[in-house]
């Protein structure tokens, strides 16, 4: 088991949805946590609203420039030890293939993979050191099952998972443990910020997230898998929770259920 409690925990995404949910959890487990993403009002909130806030710090980061957060990521955190990391930030997108410009393609790589790669890596050496360390990233059902809607996302979410498959095993040794989330539909902003074809947000809700789990029931339950050591959780319910179970044992009937939906 892997106490939160007095943990140096860098979190991503922590201005809204399920990293809004994780920060609630994770201060109320003891933890100290670094709250990024580029909404710095809105994190600078979170703070103060947070069990001993002045043990927490803002760190606001654009990570659709990977390399350029982890230069200020480096400048705000030097001789910071940081335990955990949880990239969770990532964005979504609700577009056919047909309609998707290439930009849009590179966007999502930029924030759901090379951003969880370009901050996985200038930590995991200082882990090394230390011979511990916690890696979390949050995927998506999306990263095992591809959708309609979703080519770039679902590319950027399958991608995230085998590099973190390859670093858990590069890992182990090292005593950094490597946790991959894949939740289902959550009831969170993401549908809403959801890239479309041209790289403009959707600007709406989707039945699929509305009627999913809520943030703080993922939060948790991502909590728990971190508690846990767990290498690899999906966080779901109803068929998104069974999807990456069938994909494996029965890919003829998802490729049927994923074409006609
Ligand atoms: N909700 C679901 O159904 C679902 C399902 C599967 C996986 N997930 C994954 O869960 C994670 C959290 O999503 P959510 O549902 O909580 O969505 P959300 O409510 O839209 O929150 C997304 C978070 O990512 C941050 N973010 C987006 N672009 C960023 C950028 N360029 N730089 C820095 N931060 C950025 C946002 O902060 P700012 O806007 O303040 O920068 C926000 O805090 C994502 O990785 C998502 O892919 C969600």
């Amino acid at each position: 088991m892997t106490a939160i409690a007095d943990k140096t925990i860098w979190l991503t995404g922590a201005s809204s949805g399920i990293g809004l949910a994780l920060a609630k959890q994770l201060a109320k487990h003891g933890a100290k946590l670094i709250l990024s993403s580029r909404n710095q009002q809105a994190l600078e909130q979170l703070r103060d609203s947070l069990p001993n806030a002045a043990q927490h710090q803002v760190l606001a980061l654009d990570l659709s420039q990977p390399e350029q957060a982890v230069e200020t990521a480096a400048a705000a955190l030097q001789g910071v030890d940081i335990d955990i990391l949880i990239n969770n930030a990532g964005i979504s997108q609700r577009s056919l293939a047909l309609d998707t410009a290439m930009p849009v393609y590179r966007q999502l790589m930029e924030v759901d993979y090379f951003a969880v790669v370009a901050l996985t890596q200038w930590l995991l050496p200082q882990m090394v050191e230390r011979q511990q360390g916690h890696i979390v990233t949050v995927s998506s059902v999306a990263g095992k099952v591809g959708t309609k809607m979703r080519s770039g996302y679902s590319g950027a979410k399958f991608a995230v998972l085998g590099y973190m498959d390859c670093i858990r095993a590069e890992m182990q040794q090292h005593g950094i443990v490597c946790t991959s989330i894949l939740p289902g539909f959550v009831h969170t902003q993401i549908a809403h910020n959801a890239l479309t074809g041209d790289g403009s947000a959707r600007g709406k809700a989707d039945q699929d997230n509305a009627s999913g789990i809520s943030a703080e029931q993922c939060a948790k339950e991502i909590v728990t898998a971190i508690q846990k050591n767990k290498a690899e959780v999906v966080v779901a319910k109803g068929l998104s929770k069974l999807a990456p179970t069938l994909q494996r044992w029965f890919p003829g009937l998802i490729r049927r259920l994923t074409a006609n939906r």
